[in-house]
């Protein structure tokens, strides 16, 4: 097995080595070593089955089951398949542009997603990148006044996009409308704090998302908005210093840590053009804050 960057910032490709097999101790410490260490890995050469990503994103940890059941594979009810592919009847193949602005996964429940795995089976001939923001870089980066500000505070997260003034609902998806105006209802904001330590690297990374998080617990929205922009503006900044942008190859199999990573998918195709990924989730095993949202 071969580790090697892919960027100064974050990420590294990982070579010489097959996932579908049983992997040996060894082998698991030292990918988990690379993976603490570069945020992002990047497997190439996978052909994984559902069942065999399943048994390779169980390694990490339990299993989310994904709340889109009909988006799941037939295989395994564990794989989410992203994909702009659409049945001749107009219903989805998978889910249809997710995670088109920078968030990092379910940062809007308790109990937020640790890992995120996605083996990429059809890759478009243009677009599809992933896009992933270092948020240890990041917070290291801020300001010691904008750090003194956020340290011990926390940030509102609510999954609806109707309560989010800085994102917006593609058009492409059938009933995403309808679907928001649902959740913005239906689903309860929770609070994170706006620094988190990595627990298991000790790491303070900056946790907070322009997609996700809509407020500051105990500050008005004139207070919290100017430092909610500022702190988006690292992630968002044209410039992109903290970041890697990853273009797939065939068979690529894509893992990343949402502790200490933003990411977002750049988009950039259309039909006929078709992406299809496969999705597994490594859940959370702790909460990060303990208190009520309000
Ligand atoms: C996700 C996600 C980005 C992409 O699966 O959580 O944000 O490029 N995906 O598909
Ligand atoms: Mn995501």
């Amino acid at each position: 097995m071969k580790v090697t960057p892919v960027s100064e910032i974050l990420g590294a490709e990982v070579t010489g080595i097959d996932l579908s097999g049983t992997l040996g101790s060894e082998t698991k410490a030292a990918l988990r070593e690379a993976f603490l260490t570069y945020q992002v890995l990047v497997i190439r050469d996978q052909t994984l089955s559902p069942a065999q990503q399943v048994a390779f994103s169980k390694i990490w940890g339990d299993l989310e089951i994904p709340a889109n059941i009909q988006h799941t594979t037939e295989e395994s009810q564990n794989v989410m398949i992203l994909s702009n592919e659409i049945r001749p009847d107009g219903t989805a193949v998978g889910v249809v542009d997710g995670g088109d602005f920078w968030h990092s996964d379910s940062s809007h429940v308790a109990v937020p997603s640790m890992i995120t795995i996605l083996q990429s089976v059809r890759n478009p001939d243009r677009g599809g990148d992933t896009e992933f923001c270092n948020m240890y870089a990041v917070y290291a980066a801020l300001p010691q006044d904008l750090k003194q500000k956020i340290e011990g505070q926390y940030g509102i997260h609510h999954v609806s996009k109707t309560v989010n003034k800085r994102v917006t609902i593609s058009p492409d998806r059938p009933g995403a409308k309808d679907f928001y105006e649902a959740q913005a209802a239906a689903r309860a904001q929770v609070i994170q704090p706006l620094v988190l330590v990595h627990p298991e690297t000790g790491r303070k990374a900056l946790y907070c998302s322009p997609r996700f998080t809509v407020g500051i617990k105990g500050m008005s929205e004139e207070q919290a908005d100017p430092i909610l922009d500022e702190l988006f503006a690292y992630v968002t900044d044209r410039k992109r210093p903290y970041h890697y942008r990853h273009k797939y190859r065939a068979n690529d199999l894509v893992l990343w840590d949402n502790r200490c990573l933003c990411h977002r998918a750049v988009g950039g195709y259309g039909l006929p053009d078709i992406r299809r990924m496969h999705r597994t989730v490594v859940g959370g095993d702790r909460a990060y804050a303990d208190q009520a949202a309000s």
